[in-house]
């Protein structure tokens, strides 16, 4: 079901959106592309939480997924759908508008990913990748990636702003014992900004398995 409705979140983003390059985000996140490669799932269905200008549904498409991306901004979930008839993947690619502070797509899925769900705007984020993990089928994914530093071109560039360490992500999500961590650390890279600027960025990965029975330990 869509969100109608004109909330914080989405006359923020819609702003973003309108002043921002087009082309920025299209091609998807490298530490996306490198956690499907190491963990190989087969491509089956996908949501991708928060898809911005769609980079990584797009690609996860041509990978063979159906990916519904979700995005509170109309404006970025056009350029998505844009995205996906271009490279021949509009039939994989369904762009669907939630604020997701609000509602959440229904069904489940065999991939949950969640990049870069970051907002100034406050929302219930927790609870949110607690919906994440529940839209997980059995033997699927949830892949979390997030900031833990501030890159110099970020909204928080300057600031004094705290991140989480994974492992307290991790327990925030409050999951039961069917779920196997694949992984959960905070590795650096050096990352490529809007201009082409490069620096080192610290980021959350987490990956984890929905199993279909408990683990031992
Ligand atoms: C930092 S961007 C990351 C975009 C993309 N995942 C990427 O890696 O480039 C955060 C995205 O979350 C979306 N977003 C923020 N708050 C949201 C909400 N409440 N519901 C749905 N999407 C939201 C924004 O519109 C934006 O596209």
């Amino acid at each position: 079901m869509h969100s109608e409705t004109t909330t914080d979140s989405a006359t923020f983003w819609e702003k973003h959106y309108a002043r921002f390059d087009p082309s920025w985000g299209t091609k998807p996140n490298v530490v996306l592309k490198d956690l499907l490669a190491t963990f190989a799932p087969p491509p089956g269905t996908a949501l991708d939480l928060g898809c911005g200008h769609g980079g990584d549904a797009i690609w996860l498409a041509t990978q063979g997924w159906d990916v519904t991306a979700v995005d509170v901004s109309q404006t970025a979930l056009d350029r998505v759908a844009e995205g996906a008839w271009a490279v021949s993947a509009a039939e994989r690619v369904h762009p669907v508008r939630h604020d997701l502070a609000q509602t959440f797509p229904a069904g489940d899925f065999d991939l949950v990913c969640a990049t870069y769900f970051h907002t100034p705007i406050a929302i219930p984020r927790t609870e949110v990748l607690r919906k994440a993990a529940r839209a997980v089928a059995p033997n699927g994914l949830l892949i979390v990636v997030e900031h833990a530093s501030v890159a110099p071109w970020s909204w928080q560039a300057g600031q004094d702003v705290s991140f989480p360490a994974p492992e307290e992500v991790l327990a925030s999500l409050a999951l039961d014992d069917l779920w196997r961590v694949e992984r959960c650390d905070a590795p650096q890279r050096t990352a490529t900004g809007p201009q082409g600027q490069k620096a080192t960025v610290t980021e959350n990965i987490i990956v984890l398995r929905r199993t279909a029975i408990a683990a031992s330990n």
